[in-house]
This record gives structure tokens, C-alpha cells and sequence, in this order.
């Protein structure tokens, strides 16, 4: 399953506190939100953190983030790979500062055999950057004369995909009431089913998840059969 964390800014103007205080109530509520998505098995969960949009907010708002970013991976680290979780980035984290960039590259390696469950974060991620990394790559390929034209097909295209190595997308979850994907798992979102909902994203605990879990599992999915 995946998340589109949105409302943060929202949460925290309701209660006349800074954009910041509403990313730090999202930071938390993604921990909580990993560890209710283990509780219920989920095999993976992928959380769109920030998109290669977001780099159009002010400096001040990036800044914020990113301290967010290097303090939770350096306080969660021990605690996901005890866990057994493996963390994956999405998306080109290098275009932050080079500390962060580090952190999150050693906690990939570093949990890179866990098994138990992947946590994907999607980090300077666009979707159509995604493809077009993509077709870049096949085009090299064919270039060199790796590959056929002809022999580009839909399994191809995903292996070539940021999300190469996750299971098919299943869930994907809106959360503060928007209903748009904002560039995120364009390609992957095909047969996924969408759950829109209200709840501002720091407020989103254990319950919405179970909550959301049951709505899934109530779907009929018919992938264009009878
Ligand atoms: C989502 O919350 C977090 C990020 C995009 C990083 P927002 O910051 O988009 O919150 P709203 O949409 O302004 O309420
Ligand atoms: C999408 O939320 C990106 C993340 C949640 C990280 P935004 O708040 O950036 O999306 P828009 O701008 O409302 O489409
Ligand atoms: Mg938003």
C-alpha cells in the first residue's frame, strides 16, 4: 500500500501553530503508521514524503523538512532494522544536502536483507520523472544494441521502474481530502484501488489504518473482467 500524506499545513493552521509543528505531527504520525501497517501485515508501505514538486515551497519550509528528515532517520533507524524493515528510497534523495543524502544511504544498505517488510519513502519523487528515468534507460539499452525495440513491454518498462523490487500497488491512500494523485506512482496507481479520506494527515493513527484496511478488503476488483 501506499500513502499521500497530505494535510500537515492544514493541521497546523486549525490550531495556530507553524507549518513546521504540522510536519513534525506528520513525522510522528508516519511511525505510528509503519508500525500499525506491520501489525497488520502489510508486505509493504510506501510513503510519498516529499515530491519534486515541493521544491517549489519557500526555503524556510525545505529547511524545516529536511532537519525532519535527518532527525528521523538517525532516531528510527535502530528501531526499523530491529524490526526487520527494510527501508527503500523512491525518487533522487541526492538533491538534498549531502549529510541527509548519506544517512539515508547507509540506512538503506544497512537494512537492505531485512525481510519482514519494505518501507519506501518517496523522496524528490515524480512520477514522471520516474518514466522518463525509465525510458532513458531503455533507450540506452537499445542504443547499444542491448535490447530491441520490439522487445520493450510492460514488464520491461517496470523493471526499469524506482519500484522495481516492490510488490504490485494494491492500496493507494489520499489523506486531508484532496482527490489528486500529485504525480505519484503514475504507472504503478493503474489497478490500485484509491481511498480518498478526510483526516488531516498528523491525524491519521492505528484506527485509520485498520480503518482503511477494512475498506480495501470490502472491494470487489475486477481488472476489466466480469
Ligand atoms: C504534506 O502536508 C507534507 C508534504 C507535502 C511535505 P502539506 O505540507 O502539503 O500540508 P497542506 O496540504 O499544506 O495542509
Ligand atoms: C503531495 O502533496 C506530496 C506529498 C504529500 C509529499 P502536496 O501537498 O505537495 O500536493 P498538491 O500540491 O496539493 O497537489
Ligand atoms: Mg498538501
Amino acid at each position: 500500500m501506499a500513502i499521500i500524506m497530505d494535510g500537515n499545513g492544514r493541521w497546523a493552521k486549525a490550531r495556530g501553530l507553524p507549518r513546521a509543528a504540522g510536519h513534525r505531527a506528520g513525522a510522528e504520525a508516519a511511525r505510528a503508521a509503519v508500525r500499525a501497517a506491520g501489525e497488520a501485515g502489510v508486505e509493504c508501505l510506501t510513503l510519498y514524503a516529499f515530491s519534486s514538486e515541493n521544491w517549489r515551497r519557500p526555503a524556510s519550509e525545505i529547511n524545516d523538512l529536511t532537519a525532519l528528515l535527518r532527525f528521523y532517520v538517525k532516531k528510527e533507524f535502530e528501531s526499523l532494522h530491529r524490526e526487520g524493515i527494510r527501508l527503500k528510497i523512491l525518487g533522487d534523495h541526492t538533491a538534498f544536502e549531502a549529510d541527509v543524502a548519506r544517512l539515508v544511504d547507509d540506512a538503506v544498505a544497512r537494512t537492505s536483507a531485512n525481510e519482514r517488510m519494505t518501507v519506501a519513502i518517496a523522496l524528490n519523487y515524480g512520477a514522471r520523472g520516474e518514466l522518463a528515468n525509465a525510458m532513458r534507460r531503455l533507450a540506452a539499452d537499445v542504443a547499444q544494441g542491448r535490447l530491441q525495440p520490439g522487445d520493450i513491454d510492460e514488464t520491461r518498462i517496470e523493471a526499469a521502474l524506482d519500484t522495481h523490487d516492490l510488490p504490485p500497488l494494491d492500496l493507494l491512500i489520499r489523506t486531508s481530502g484532496e482527490q489528486r494523485l500529485s504525480n505519484f506512482l503514475l504507472w504503478q496507481a493503474a489497478y490500485a484501488e484509491l481511498l480518498f479520506i478526510e483526516t488531516l494527515w498528523p491525524d491519521f493513527d492505528g484506527d485509520s489504518m485498520r480503518a482503511a484496511l477494512h475498506e480495501f478488503a470490502r472491494r470487489e476488483r475486477r481488472y476489466g473482467g466480469l
